[in-house]
């Protein structure tokens, strides 16, 4: 599972100027495993993999398949899944949501998600309106790995799904348990096949299958039990970033001007150009009183430790001094090769012992932050914090204090600068600064891990957890991404 992407969000340049062409990515950030299909409006729908993040299963819209907008998620609250998604026992690290499914079911007016946990069973959800409210409609005993729903002409649903060996299922009518199931096909010489998609496309029934080495199959059989035969329809294909990896899992959609293209790093225009949506980068200000499609916790919250009322209040939520094991991490995904993070935080309410900070947070973190000690205030910056993939992502460094001083404010902005791309620097910068306009480099060059074991690439993390007791609590009064492609 790749982390580039295919498609690019709105650029407020884009409608001053009339769109003929447009170049991958079109959006430079982590949405993985998508599947893209029309709703009932005629506009596109797109959901992505988000594995411990909460709310999870992102979904995003476009009209015309190039702008694109966060507009929710398909899974409320990961805490259906088990306790380990709400950080009992063994955090549920990288499980979750996976190569999951998404459509709209005309004859019940309602959406439909299905997406196999933690190789076990298959969890639904379904909505009436695709912006919620989501909920879940049951569970399925049996693992729909990477799966592919297609609802048929006469109402019928279909799943694909399985690694290698595909397999096809048959729903019942409320789509809830299955009426019948049979392996299809394997991966061509036996190979790792995976990321299905079912299509029904002039009376041919047709499974996209993904190759992770970068080939991508199409099946085709005039039944849906029927016999199976194959072509490649394109292999070894690389990322348009330079030195990024090879293309894994897409979907076939028809553009609105009924193009349907094999891959390419630009393409014409495919309708007309659609109305302007919100700019990505910008500054979020908790308004309201829940956070906007754009965050998701780090595992599913405690919800009784924070609070959001025009700006956003964390309890600290845990005692620990291991950020991975911490409760209430809210996090962001990065947008472009260079991405910024600033976040304004009020820390007067911290107790004795209490943390916080902004990480650029992964399997290898690195943060800034303030700790207190005492009736002390320090400038802290950490890296190196570790998990390890091979062993249930045990933490094994909880890292290093690189720089601290002490300081006498009360509010600070923290910032991190990232240069994500492949073939970039691969690093983290850290500031802050107690004015919001002129900003002062605070501790060292942290080295970005790219490793695939973890899948998601970095986000931001506003974190906060106390080492001596509970009851202290910071006020984040905004948070920034910035720059300009
Ligand atoms: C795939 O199916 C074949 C034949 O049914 C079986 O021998 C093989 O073990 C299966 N492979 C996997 C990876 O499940
Ligand atoms: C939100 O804050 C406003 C002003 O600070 C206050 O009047 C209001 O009661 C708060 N609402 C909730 C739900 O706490
Ligand atoms: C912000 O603070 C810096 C140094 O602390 C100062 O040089 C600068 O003038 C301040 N800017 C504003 C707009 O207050
Ligand atoms: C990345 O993580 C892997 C696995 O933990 C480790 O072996 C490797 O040294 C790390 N590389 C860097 C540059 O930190
Ligand atoms: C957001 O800012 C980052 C950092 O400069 C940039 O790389 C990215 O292209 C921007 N995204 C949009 C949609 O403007």
């Amino acid at each position: 599972m790749v982390i580039i992407s295919c498609v690019r969000m709105f650029d407020p340049w884009d409608t001053m100027v009339a769109q003929s062409t447009f170049t991958n990515p079109l959006i430079y950030s982590d949405f993985p495993d998508n599947d893209v299909s029309k709703g009932p409006d005629g506009d596109y729908y797109f959901s992505a993999s988000s594995f411990q993040f909460s709310p999870g299963a992102p979904i995003l819209k476009s009209l015309d398949l190039v702008n694109w907008e966060l507009i929710g998620h398909s899974v409320p609250s990961v805490a259906a899944f088990g306790s380990t998604f709400e950080m009992q026992d063994t955090p549920a690290y990288v499980s979750g949501v996976w190569a999951s499914t998404m459509r709209y079911r005309a004859s019940k007016g309602k959406w439909y998600w299905y997406g196999c946990i933690g190789f076990s069973k298959t969890y639904v959800y379904t909505a009436t309106s695709v912006t919620g409210p989501w909920a879940q409609a049951g569970t399925i005993s049996h693992c729909f790995y990477d799966c592919g729903l297609l609802i048929d002409d006469d109402d019928t649903m279909y799943i694909v799904y399985g690694q290698t060996n595909i397999s096809i299922a048959t729903l019942s009518s409320d789509g809830l348990g299955i009426t019948k199931t049979a392996q299809l096909f394997s991966g061509p010489g036996g190979a790792s096949e995976e990321g299905s998609r079912l299509y029904k496309i002039n009376g041919f029934y047709y499974v996209l299958g993904d190759r992770p080495s970068g080939t991508t199959y199409v099946w085709r059989s005039s039944s849906i039990y029927g016999t199976w035969t194959y072509q490649t329809l394109q292999t070894g294909v690389s990322s348009p970033i330079p030195g990024g990896g090879l293309i894994d899992q897409g979907s076939f959609v028809q553009a609105p001007n009924g193009d349907c293209n094999k891959w390419a790093v630009s393409y014409p225009f495919p309708g007309t150009s659609a109305a302007p949506l919100p700019a990505r980068n910008g500054t979020d200000a908790f308004s309201g009183t829940s956070p906007g499609p754009g965050w998701e916790w780090n595992f599913a919250p405690d919800t009784t430790k924070f609070s959001i009322n025009n700006s956003l209040t964390l309890y600290m939520a845990t005692v620990t001094n291991d950020l991975y094991k911490s409760r209430n991490t809210l996090t962001h995904r990065t947008d472009g090769g260079s991405p910024i993070g600033t976040v304004e935080i009020d820390f007067s309410g911290m107790a004795d012992g209490d943390s916080c900070g902004l990480a650029a947070f992964r399997d290898s973190t690195a943060w800034i932050g303030v700790t207190r000690s005492g009736s002390t205030y320090n400038l802290v910056q950490v890296s190196g914090a570790t998990q390890d993939s091979s062993n249930k992502w045990a933490t094994t460094s909880t890292g290093n204090t690189i720089a601290s001083k002490s300081i006498s404010v009360s509010r600070i902005y923290l910032r991190v600068s990232m240069d994500v791309r492949p073939n970039g620097a691969k690093s983290a910068t850290f500031s802050y600064s107690t004015n919001g306009s002129s900003f002062t480099s605070f501790g060292s060059i942290f080295t970005l891990n790219s490793t695939w074991q973890y899948f998601t690439g970095y986000r931001y993390g506003i974190f906060n957890f106390a080492t001596k007791t509970l009851g202290g609590f910071i006020k984040v009064i905004s948070f920034t991404t910035s720059g300009s492609s």
